[in-house]
């Protein structure tokens, strides 16, 4: 199969290339003073296997999800459109890091918002 065929999951470097890019989001939260508060409380290694998890799970890898989905898990936060678009610069910015095509970004993009009716104002 070829690069252009493969599943975003392939296109993003596998288990190696999304653990990578999963490890450049968290230090960018952790560091975005828009919301970096949120995750105060947080066990970074848990947050970070869980996003793995999601993320391969959803784009075609062998990963099975085992956290809450994202409307029980944001329910509650009150998350504003200010702090959904922190974390969707968080991601990309970590995809450029890792030099991730103009394509596959356009994919994850279009996936974050895709969620975002179940993370603001919830
Ligand atoms: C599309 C965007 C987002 C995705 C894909 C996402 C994904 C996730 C996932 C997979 C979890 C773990 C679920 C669980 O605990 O069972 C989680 C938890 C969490 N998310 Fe999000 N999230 C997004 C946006 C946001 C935003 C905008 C905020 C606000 C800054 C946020 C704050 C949190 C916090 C505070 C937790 C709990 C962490 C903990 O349990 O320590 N998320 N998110």
């Amino acid at each position: 199969m070829s690069e252009t065929e493969s599943n975003l999951y392939v296109r993003l470097g596998g288990q190696e290339g999304i653990a990578a890019i999963v490890e450049d989001i968290w230090s960018n939260h952790v560091s975005n003073p828009a919301i970096k508060q949120r995750y105060a409380q947080s066990d970074p290694e848990n947050v970070k296997r869980l996003v793995r998890e999601f993320f391969g799970a959803g784009i075609g890898g062998p990963e099975t999800y085992t956290g809450r989905d994202m409307l029980t898990a944001h329910k509650g936060m009150n998350i504003s459109d200010k702090e959904f678009v922190a974390v969707v610069d968080d991601v990309l910015s970590a995809l450029d890091k890792n030099r991730v095509g103009q394509r596959e970004r356009d994919e994850v993009l279009c996936i974050l918002y895709s969620m975002k009716g179940d993370i603001v104002h919830v």
